[in-house]
């Protein structure tokens, strides 16, 4: 069965306090929107939507570059969730079969349970994700019989019997497209909240003899996030079970709980982080690796063997091959360190190919930046870059080469060659000491004034 996805995502989200739309968040360095794209990933869809009004350009921006097939549809002002998918309407007039709708403020729908979604639509011809909720609040509330679902009805509409039904509407909800349109185009929005509830389609199909079922799910999957606390609250969740899977997978954590993982972090079995270290988006560490304290990595993938840290910061486009040491002080940006390659102290390696083999000394830098633009520096295999020298890029160090500690590499150093890019030293003999005895007798004779 084919499936459009519709994801709902026009909302201001005043409670969050923020100029950034509410969808834009970040959880686990994701932005909420992406975490909903990323699980409507499971079914596949043909066609995905995203309705967007608050801050439209800063949403489809996120959007476009999350998944440059989703459309976007823009609903001007938010009149309700019913006219909200109504938006998308012309979008999807010839998709062929369902239409799944999702929230953008919702992050952690599971795959089983979309899955389970789609598949009770062979029984149903509307199905709609319910769930017991422990507190069900202001949540719509589901008047089913079993797995047969009668109405909807929102909080603000509900009577005193009606607000007493624990099963609530997470707001999830699949059916064939047409039809879908067809009866949204019924919703009016004569009610409490003078909105078009997405909701009131389960009465009008009722009426019309149609099915509604019911899909069951864990209370914290439909977890939607209105406020900063909320928020806060997720992330949490989150670390919690991403900090749990990890420990399942085989991954060793010294210290689970100061550990932070970003939505799509990846570790290896048999790997070893220590205390403290965070993961921003999109990270790849294999099986074997040692992340040590304090390291901080985002847009990395760190081989089997390598060693990280402590203190060490991988930064967008570091790739690390197999048995690469990194060490404290050490910063790694959009280079590519080669089999065993060594940068073990205090140094920046930026837009950089670094050979099998090669030591890079203390306090080694590539000058990249020329205030306008970037240059690469390479390095060939099992050069050694003495202590503290600057690579003025572009330039490249030959394979077995040497730098001399303090030098400033301005041009091409030849495979197997010594380059001394400093001042040469002169010893002036007994001036040292000669100098030293005049300043002294200088102090002494301020004191005795
Ligand atoms: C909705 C459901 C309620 C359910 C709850 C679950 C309706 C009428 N009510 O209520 O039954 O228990 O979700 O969280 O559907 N949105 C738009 N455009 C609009 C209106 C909303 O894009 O015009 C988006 C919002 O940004 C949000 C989502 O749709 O992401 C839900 O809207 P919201 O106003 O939060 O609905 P609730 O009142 O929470
Ligand atoms: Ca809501």
């Amino acid at each position: 069965m084919s499936i459009s996805l519709v994801i709902l995502a026009a909302g201001q989200g005043s409670r969050m306090q923020s100029d950034l739309p509410k969808v834009l968040h970040p959880l686990a360095s994701v932005p909420l929107l992406v975490h909903a794209m990323r699980a409507g990933r499971v079914l596949e869809p043909q066609r995905v939507v995203i309705v967007v009004g608050h801050g439209a350009e800063q949403v489809a921006h996120v959007v476009a570059q999350e998944d440059d097939q989703a459309e976007i549809v823009v609903q001007d002002q938010q009149l309700g969730t019913a006219h909200a998918v109504a938006q998308a309407r012309d979008a999807l007039a010839d998709a062929a079969g369902d239409v799944v709708v999702l929230y953008g403020d919702t992050p952690f729908i599971g795959a089983r349970t979309l899955e389970a979604l789609c598949a009770a639509r062979t029984e149903f011809d509307i199905v709609v994700l319910g769930f017991h909720a422990a507190d069900p609040g202001r949540y719509g509330r589901l008047v089913a019989d079993g797995n047969r679902l009668e109405r909807i009805v929102e909080f603000k509409d509900a009577t005193e019997a009606e607000r007493q039904i624990p099963l609530c509407n997470s707001g999830v909800i699949c059916a064939g497209r047409a039809r879908l349109f067809d009866l949204i185009a019924q919703v009016g929005n004569d009610n409490a909240a003078g909105e078009y509830y997405l909701t009131d389609i389960i009465a009008l199909a009722r009426a019309q003899g149609l099915s509604a079922g019911l899909v069951i799910c864990d209370e914290a999957e439909t977890l939607g996030i209105n406020t900063r606390a909320e928020l806060a609250a997720a992330e949490a969740a989150f670390q919690a079970s991403a900090r749990a899977r990890a420990l399942e997978d085989g991954v060793t954590l010294q210290a689970p709980d100061t550990v932070i993982f970003a939505q799509d972090t990846v570790i290896g079995r048999d790997s070893i982080v220590e205390p403290y270290v965070v993961f921003g988006p999109d990270v790849t560490v294999e099986s074997g690796a040692h992340i040590r304290a304090f390291s901080h990595l985002e847009g990395a993938h760190v081989s089997r063997g390598a060693v990280v840290g402590p203190y060490a910061r991988l930064r967008p486009g570091a790739e690390l091959a197999e048995d690469v040491r990194v060490g404290n002080f050490v910063e790694i940006k959009n280079a590519q360190l080669g089999e065993g390659a060594k940068v073990n102290h205090l140094s920046y390696v930026g837009d950089a190919d670094i050979g099998a083999r090669a030591n890079l000394g203390a306090g080694t830098v590539t000058c990249n930046y020329d205030g306008v633009f970037k240059h690469r520096t390479e390095i060939g295999e099992g050069a050694f870059i003495g202590s503290s020298t600057m690579l003025v890029a572009p330039v490249r160090v030959g394979a077995d080469a040497l730098t001399a500690s303090g030098s400033v590499i301005t041009s091409d150093v030849p495979e197997g060659a010594l380059a001394l890019g400093r001042a040469s030293q002169t010893n002036k003999p007994g001036l040292g000491k000669r100098l030293m005895g005049r300043l002294r007798a200088q102090k002494a004779a301020l004191k005795k004034d």
